[in-house]
């Protein structure tokens, strides 16, 4: 793999930045940078400006202000998170996650909002909305509840143009019913054979050890576009990891199993819940989940960041993949020492999915209002 930039090159970017003076500037200066490390060209700048859209009006507020919305993007409320994807043998992907709507008043006002940046999106890249219309009067009722309405992500590869993804909320209608919209959600999508063993499966868990967090849709241009509901594991052991992981035909459970044992370092997952995105492709034809994805929440598994940089590390070579990539990923959004703080890495994931090698992704916070304060007690240096 060929990278277009030097260590050098990446601190002059910083320094030309200069000081952001808004959260706009901020965010699109880190996926700048994210993409000269990777190797994914921004023709005529079309990606910022879309990451402007997807910002919202949270783009211009100044830096100095606070989060306008309790963000749960991330955890510092920062709207917009990274992460950057290493394939086997191909090259890296960039995407970005955000919430178009939080600057608004209510959470109906920031679905407003969402589906407006997506509107933009499809106009600016000609893509259809269809895939989530089917589901609009499901997920956006008159009076949503929850933490949030409708994220949005694009992601940047280096040989095709960009692709975009929606995630909704299956609590929309409060906790109780969110299985059964996510039951409705699966037939609209053409989906319910499929659905059938990952609902039974967690209809088997114990009552709310496993809980629906998300659900997403591709939309644009993508090879098979995928549907995908997010479980959020809770009381989670190795033996859980394996049974979840073997949903998807395809994959090696064991494999998972490995990934979690090496990423959060331990056999048992009682802090932040790790999270299966099961997905599906293909149409109503499919008789499972075509890919599984584990997210391990790695920043509640660790003291500080440089212990997550060494896990992620480890997990990459442990997948045999290489690891350079990461390291220059994290000096693109962070210019601070990853022991001065934790949770710049906040996931690591694990996808098996039909047709392709695994591959593993780290996600990366923008840090925009707040760094984490690092666990780990280190001596404080003399003071002479
Ligand atoms: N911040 C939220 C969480 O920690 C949502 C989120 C952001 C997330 N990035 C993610 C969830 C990656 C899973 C994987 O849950």
């Amino acid at each position: 793999m060929t990278l277009v930039v030097n260590p050098y090159e990446i601190m002059s970017a910083w320094r030309a930045a200069g000081r952001p003076a808004t959260l706009g500037s901020h965010v699109r200066g880190q996926l700048d940078r994210l993409c000269r490390v990777t190797g994914v060209a921004d023709p005529e700048r079309r990606y910022a400006d879309s990451l402007t859209d997807l910002l919202g009006t949270s783009a211009d507020r100044p830096l100095g202000a606070p989060p306008a919305w309790p963000s749960f993007v991330s955890d510092d409320h920062t709207p917009a998170e990274f992460s950057v994807t290493v394939p086997r043998g191909g090259p890296p992907s960039v995407r970005v996650l955000t919430e178009p709507g939080c600057g608004a008043a209510t959470l109906a006002g920031n679905g407003r909002s969402g589906w407006a940046a997506l509107r933009r999106l499809a106009g600016r890249w000609e893509f259809s909305l269809e895939p989530l219309r089917r589901v609009e009067t499901l997920f956006f009722p008159a009076a949503p509840q929850g933490a949030f309405a409708l994220w949005c992500a694009m992601e940047l590869r280096a040989h095709e143009g960009p692709g975009f993804k929606a995630y909704v909320n299956p609590g929309a209608h409060g906790p109780g019913p969110a299985a059964e919209v996510v039951d409705e959600a699966m037939a609209r999508f053409g989906y319910a054979r499929a659905w059938a063993a990952v609902r039974a499966h967690i209809a088997a868990r114990r009552p709310d050890d496993d809980r629906f967090a998300f659900v997403g849709v591709d939309l644009g241009s993508w090879a098979a576009p995928r549907v995908k509901v997010y479980v959020a594991h809770h009381r989670f052991d190795l033996d859980g990891v394996r049974r979840v992981a073997g949903l998807h035909g395809g994959g090696c459970p064991e494999r998972a199993v490995r990934f979690c044992r090496v990423a959060g370092a331990t056999n048992r997952f009682d802090g932040r819940p790790l999270l299966s995105c099961l997905s599906f492709s293909g149409g109503p034809d499919t008789s499972g989940p075509t890919g599984h994805t584990l997210h391990l929440p790695v920043r509640d598994y660790v003291g500080d960041d440089a212990c997550a940089r060494d896990r992620a590390a480890s997990v990459l070579r442990d997948q045999g993949l290489p690891t350079a990539l990461l390291d220059r990923a994290l000096g693109a959004v962070s210019r601070r020492r990853p022991a001065d703080g934790v949770g710049l890495i906040s996931y690591l994931s694990l996808v098996q999915a039909a047709g392709h090698p695994p591959r593993v992704t780290a996600y990366l916070s923008s840090e925009a209002y707040r760094v984490g304060s690092p666990r780990t007690r280190r001596p404080r240096p003399e003071k002479s």
